[in-house]
């Protein structure tokens, strides 16, 4: 894949960044998907929550967590006393992945290179913000901002030190839609973030 780079343009206003990302053809992605789905909320947030990829919902909408695994999230936020307006989020790729299967479209995780083709947008989104927490939900989103060899499993409720930021690491919501014992998993993945948001 050429990659995002030579779509990203040169500016300071994220706005910008945010159109020129509609047109990215940067990873065939954009092919099936129905939209890029951008990062959204303060431009001087804080802190930066770092998803997958848009699922289904999201790639409908236009707008990143607006699907079961958002409202998960947005419970999880009220919870710890989180306002989502103050926040930043985002996804480690901005177009949904899928298989048809008869009517329904099947997420499927981004491979490699597409989480690598993708991550000039949020390396912009990053540098432009500029936060003080990177709070990454899940596997890819850990492997977006930590390296390939970041594990969830070894990372999550911890804070490391970065070069521009600290990241923070926990399981994406939609494993805990997914989780056999739903409630436990629930329960752990907000006493997750709000160790994150403490430690941050
Ligand atoms: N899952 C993600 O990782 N991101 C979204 O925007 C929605 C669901």
């Amino acid at each position: 894949y050429p990659g995002a780079a030579q779509y990203v343009p040169r500016t300071e206003d994220l706005a910008t960044v945010r159109a020129a990302a509609e047109r990215c053809h940067g990873c065939d992605l954009y092919r099936d998907a129905t939209q890029t789905v951008f990062g959204e909320g303060s431009a001087t947030a804080d802190t930066v929550l770092v998803g997958e990829q848009p699922g289904n919902d999201e790639d409908l909408d236009g707008h990143p967590f607006v699907g079961p695994a958002g409202h998960l999230l947005d419970r999880a936020l009220a919870e710890i006393g989180v306002d989502r307006d103050t926040l930043y989020l985002t996804n480690a790729v901005k177009h949904f992945r899928f298989v048809e299967r008869g009517k329904r479209r099947i997420h499927q995780q981004p491979r490699r290179t597409e989480i690598v083709a993708c991550a000039p947008w949020l390396a912009t989104e990053l540098e432009l913000i500029a936060p003080r927490l990177v709070i990454c939900l899940g596997a890819i989103a850990t492997q977006a901002v930590l390296g390939p060899k970041a594990k969830v499993t070894a990372l999550r409720g911890q804070v490391v030190d970065g070069e521009h930021h600290r990241v923070g690491v926990t399981v994406h919501p939609a494993a805990v839609l997914r989780a056999e014992d739903r409630a436990q998993a629930y329960t752990a993945f907000v006493d997750d973030l709000r160790r994150l948001f403490a430690a941050g």
